[in-house]
């Protein structure tokens, strides 16, 4: 690693036979001599190069090796060059240098001892890579510091995720739990009920009218089961992305229509109206099951956390698209809330309304991406929500 960094050496002399005899003295394969006959030159080269040493005759004219050291001691490029002096034996010793404590600084002597130059441009050459090798072991080093942070950062980050999932999936767990068993404890009281009508040969308890009525409560509860096994295996198929459209073609506006007779007994449960609107047929390629379930949810919602006010629902088409809104005068919900409650298990917490599992929206959501469309939410707190589902009436599916 070390014989890999090539040094530069700079020689100033004003003479250029000395220089010439100085390069061949210290010129190496894995070296390059740069060679200034005056310290204006000099100076140039040091701005442009990064030198491992500057060797600098001290009797110059213009200025002098001492001058020319001073300066290079006073500029942050070149303050820390290890500098050698040429001077005449015994005479220019006694010259002061200021920056002699700043830096490695030393001596030769003319006539020039071979050996000794050449062990000095050594001492110096190999302090060079030495220090050049340690420093980008430094900045190797502070690379990979960096890039543990980083890693750090992003293994937290998925920790946090990790944590926030497994927390959605406890919660998750007590919702089902408690969504499956007020279905099943309607079921068990009921049958405990008949058991003990059974045992009391109370026949006035089955009569045709009773058993219609019995039939229907289980039915409901039965039903609410299977939605719920329904909604969490869509919600796996949604995961594993297996979530299948069969589009056909099928009119919009009657679908929505029939879905909004349906509901007459859970509108009249909820205290509320429904007003369908309609602009006539509205057909495309669509799955027919799937867009009946989006629309559901949007009804069963506007009942739900539409606080008894009357759901205007309306099919149109408008740039291409069928459209279907569903529009009720409830509680509304705010526009931090609006992002959340696509989510899966999203429920805002403020509606403590008779509430289902959170998946609904998601769901629905998916749905409609699947068919190349959007559902998109307005609403402001206390004054209703518009959900409105687009579909592209020219088949992308
Ligand atoms: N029309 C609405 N008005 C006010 N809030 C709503 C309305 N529709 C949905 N929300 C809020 O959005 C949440 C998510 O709705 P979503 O349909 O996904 O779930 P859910 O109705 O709670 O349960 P699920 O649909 O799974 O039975 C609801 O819990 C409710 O807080
Ligand atoms: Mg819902």
């Amino acid at each position: 690693m070390l014989s890999t960094v090539q040094a530069k050496l700079l020689i100033v002399d004003d003479l250029p036979e000395n220089l010439l005899a100085l390069e061949a003295l210290i010129k190496r394969e894995d070296r390059q001599v740069f060679k200034a006959l005056s310290a204006d030159e000099a100076l140039s080269l040091l701005l442009e190069h990064e030198f491992a040493m500057a060797i600098l005759d001290v009797q110059m004219p213009g200025m002098n090796g001492f001058e020319l050291a001073e300066l290079m001691r006073g500029t942050e490029k070149t303050k820390n060059i290890p500098i050698v002096f040429v001077s005449a034996a015994g005479r220019e010793l006694n010259y002061a240098f200021k920056g002699y404590e700043s830096g490695a600084v030393d001596f030769l002597h003319k006539p020039l001892d071979i050996h000794a130059v050449k062990s000095k441009v050594n001492v110096f050459v190999d302090l060079y890579r030495q220090s050049k090798a340690m420093k980008q072991q430094v900045e190797a080093l502070e690379r990979s510091r960096r890039e543990q942070e980083l890693l750090l950062t992003r293994l937290q980050a998925t920790q946090a995720e990790l944590e926030q999932a497994v927390r959605m999936r406890d919660d998750f767990m007590s919702i089902v739990a408690h969504e499956v068993r007020t279905p099943l404890n309607g079921l068990i009281l009921e049958t405990q009920l008949r058991k003990m009508h059974l045992a009391r040969d109370n026949a006035a308890a089955f009569t045709l009218d009773k058993m219609h009525a019995m039939v229907d409560r289980d039915e409901r509860q039965i039903q609410s089961l299977i939605r719920l096994i329904e909604d969490m295996l869509d919600v796996s198929r949604i995961r594993t992305g297996k979530l299948s459209i069969r589009p056909a073609r099928f009119d919009l506006a009657q679908l929505v229509h029939n879905l909004v007779e349906n509901f007459a007994p859970q509108v009249a449960a909820a205290g509320s109206t429904m007003q369908l609107v309609v602009e006539g047929p509205v057909e495309g390629n669509w799955d027919e099951f799937r867009i009946e379930q989006v629309i559901t949810n949007l009804l069963t919602n506007a009942l739900r956390y539409g606080a008894k006010s009357p759901v205007d629902v309306r099919v149109y088409t408008e740039h291409g698209e069928a459209r279907v809104e569903v529009r009720d005068r409830g509680i509304g919900i705010s526009e931090e809330n609006q992002k959340r409650i696509f989510q899966q298990f999203e429920r805002v917490s403020a509606s403590h309304v008779a509430a289902g599992l959170g998946l609904g929206l998601f769901i629905s959501e998916q749905i409609v991406a699947a068919h190349g469309g959007t559902i998109e939410v307005e609403s402001q707190i206390g004054e209703g929500a518009l959900f409105r589902v687009c579909l592209p009436l020219e088949a992308s599916v």
